[in-house]
């Protein structure tokens, strides 16, 4: 039976709980976390948002609250009036804020009885995620759990007290709207009043913030939901949040000094730590050839070294048949991984390659008698002294080998470069390493209609000296884009936008779009576009993935307070349902007869 809170006011937080408060009465409301009974006295764990403290029913002192104790359990939800007293000295917990105190309950009410949950809500639980997510409301009472959304709020409110002192008006933008091309599947909303007719869910607000710099605002900063229907990995969610801005008048300089001063305000709250100032910087062509990756993850070192001069004259088959068809090789040196890298290792590396797309991978141990591997018999003295003095090799270390097009030697160097990090444990996880990767080309082949996407979206500005090549080379024309890196994660990506109409256009062009496709659909954006467009640009952050490495999480889901699955579904709520044969008939929908 539940009792009403009526004439109760909670006075203290359970957290708050300590030695100055000793002999003073304490109203406190909370959930049941433990409850020992003594034989006499009962013990009851009580926790709110802030912690734990401990309460205690004495028989002698008030026979008729602490009978009352006996039926209450885990999860119970309880009101409880009593006076702080000191722990005898054999009780004092160090580890708890409240370790040295307990309370001394003078009056009890159950304000609401709880089931037996599902798993024990404290750290300790090993639950599956799936459990937890059906029940996230008492995953959410968890310690560890919470401590990710206090991260998160802190963040959030950093983030508009920053860009409001900067001039950043936050706007909102419409979630009912057309589609944003950022390079997913939109998720479509049908209309009712126009049957047959969507609406798309912004996978960004990238036009409508472009729309607002027309319309004069000048900065615009939004804490923004943005849906993107992809394949889903740890660090994607089909819904998940931006911090999305936008700016007027400014160079690529401007944007990222702004994006410098916010980061190094994060890191320092939130951390404690201070950030380099300027940010290190490297070109996406940099990033693609040392790191085999646009997200460089900079805590270790493991760079690609070009070998191709070394091997130019090479006996090996692999080697001269990629250098004389116009491809590379490069090389990985392992510091210290002959010792450490067993052949199942080894043979694992050369799979993860060959599963990547490569032809295999070459590597070479150097020993104190010299080289071992498959290729060591075709290499010439001078190729090995060549390769020592490059590779600045050592013996005890390991070498890989690449040899391909520069993009599939990214690709699989890159990879290898990962795998090797955490099998040689050379990722500081205690550290951070932040970076630029700018100049990102503007167009990328697709590789299943082999025709161009946009790398980014089709809104980015050419370098000036690359418009020349639009249409005739538009695969050597660079982008005034920048993403910031951190720990090999994306987490901001922006760019200058175009803002003469006649560009747009000849971007659309080159994207393949037909002059009818492009007003259909960006006839608006094109036409607002000659009204008087000021030069712009700006960037979005992924605040979910931010706040995830921020808070050293493992999964967007953990920053996420109702997250969907690898399956873009709500274990909670089992979204997405079905749909009634009523609702599908005022929306001119059918259901498919494939089902
Ligand atoms: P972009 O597509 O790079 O740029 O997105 C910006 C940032 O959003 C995060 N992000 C995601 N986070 C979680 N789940 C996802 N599915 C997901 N997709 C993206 C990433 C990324 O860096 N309108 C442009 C920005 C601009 O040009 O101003 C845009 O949306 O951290
Ligand atoms: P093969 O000549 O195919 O027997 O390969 C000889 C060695 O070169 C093996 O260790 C292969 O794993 C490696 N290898 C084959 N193709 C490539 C490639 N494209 N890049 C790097 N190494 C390769």
């Amino acid at each position: 039976m539940s009792e009403s809170m009526a004439g109760l006011k909670r006075s203290h937080y359970c957290a708050e709980i300590n030695e100055s408060l000793l002999d003073r009465e304490v109203t406190i409301m909370g959930w049941v976390q433990h409850r020992r009974d003594h034989g006499g006295l009962v013990f009851l764990d009580i926790r709110d948002r802030t912690g734990l403290v401990q309460t205690v029913f004495n028989p002698q002192e008030d026979p008729l609250t602490h009978e009352k104790s006996h039926d209450v359990r885990s999860e119970y939800v309880l009101a409880l009036v009593g006076r702080v007293r000191r722990r005898p000295d054999d009780m004092v917990n160090p580890k708890l804020p409240t370790g040295a105190v307990e309370v001394f309950i003078r009056e009890l009410r159950v304000l609401n009885e709880a089931q037996t949950p599902p798993f024990p809500v404290d750290d300790h639980s090993e639950a599956s995620e799936n459990v937890r997510l059906r029940h996230r409301y008492l995953d959410l009472r968890r310690p560890s759990v919470l401590k990710n959304f206090v991260l998160r709020h802190r963040v959030a409110k950093l983030t508009r007290d920053y860009f409001s002192e900067l001039g950043f008006l936050e706007v909102e933008t419409p979630v009912l709207t057309k589609s944003t091309p950022e390079g997913a599947r939109d998720y479509l909303v049908p209309s009712r009043t126009y049957p047959g007719s969507f609406f798309a869910l912004p996978q960004s607000p990238q036009l409508f913030k472009q729309l607002l710099m027309m319309g004069g605002l000048d900065r615009y900063c939004q804490i923004v939901k943005c849906f993107r229907d992809e394949d889903l990995r740890a660090e994607r969610q089909p819904e998940f949040t931006q911090v999305d801005m936008e700016m007027s008048f400014v160079s690529q300089e401007e944007v990222m000094e702004v994006v410098e001063g916010y980061m190094s305000l994060l890191f320092k709250e939130i951390l404690g730590e201070t950030v380099p100032s300027p940010l290190p910087r490297m070109t996406h062509d940099e990033a693609m050839s040392r790191y085999g990756s646009d997200r460089p993850d900079l805590r270790f070192g493991l760079e690609i070294v070009d070998v191709g001069a070394v091997l130019k004259d090479s006996q090996a088959r692999v080697f001269a048949e990629a250098l004389n068809s116009g491809g590379c090789v490069r090389a990985i040196r392992a510091p210290g991984a002959g010792a450490r890298l067993s052949r199942k290792q080894l043979d694992d590396l050369v799979a993860l390659a060959v599963s990547l797309g490569a032809g295999g991978l070459a590597w070479l141990r150097l020993t104190p008698e010299g080289f071992q591997g498959p290729l060591v018999k075709f290499l010439s003295r001078e190729e090995r002294d060549g390769l020592i003095k490059v590779l600045d090799a050592k013996p005890g270390d390991v070498l890989f080998f690449g040899a391909d097009t520069p993009a599939m030697v990214a690709h699989v160097l890159g990879q290898i470069r990962l795998r090797l990090g955490e099998e040689l444990d050379l990722v500081d996880k205690a550290r951070h390493a932040l970076t630029w990767v700018t100049d990102f080309p503007m167009f990328e082949s697709d590789p299943l209609t082999k025709g161009l996407t946009a790398a980014h979206h089709p809104f980015v500005l050419p370098r000036d000296e690359d418009l020349e090549f639009l249409e005739s080379d538009p695969g050597r024309v660079r982008a005034r884009a920048y993403d910031l890196v951190l720990d090999g994660s994306e987490i901001c990506g922006g760019s200058l936008r175009v803002h003469r109409p006649e560009v747009q256009d000849r971007i659309f062009r080159v994207l393949g779009l037909a002059p009818e496709e492009i007003k259909g659909k960006f006839g608006f954006f094109v036409e607002a576009l000659k009204y008087g467009t000021p030069p712009h640009g700006g960037c979005a952050f992924g605040l979910d993935r931010l706040v995830m490495l921020l808070a050293g999480a493992q999964s967007l889901r953990d920053v996420i307070a109702f997250p969907k699955t690898q399956r873009a579904s709500c274990p909670l709520t089992d979204a997405p349902g079905e749909a009634g044969d009523k609702q599908l008939e005022e929306l001119g929908l059918q259901r498919s007869k494939l089902k």
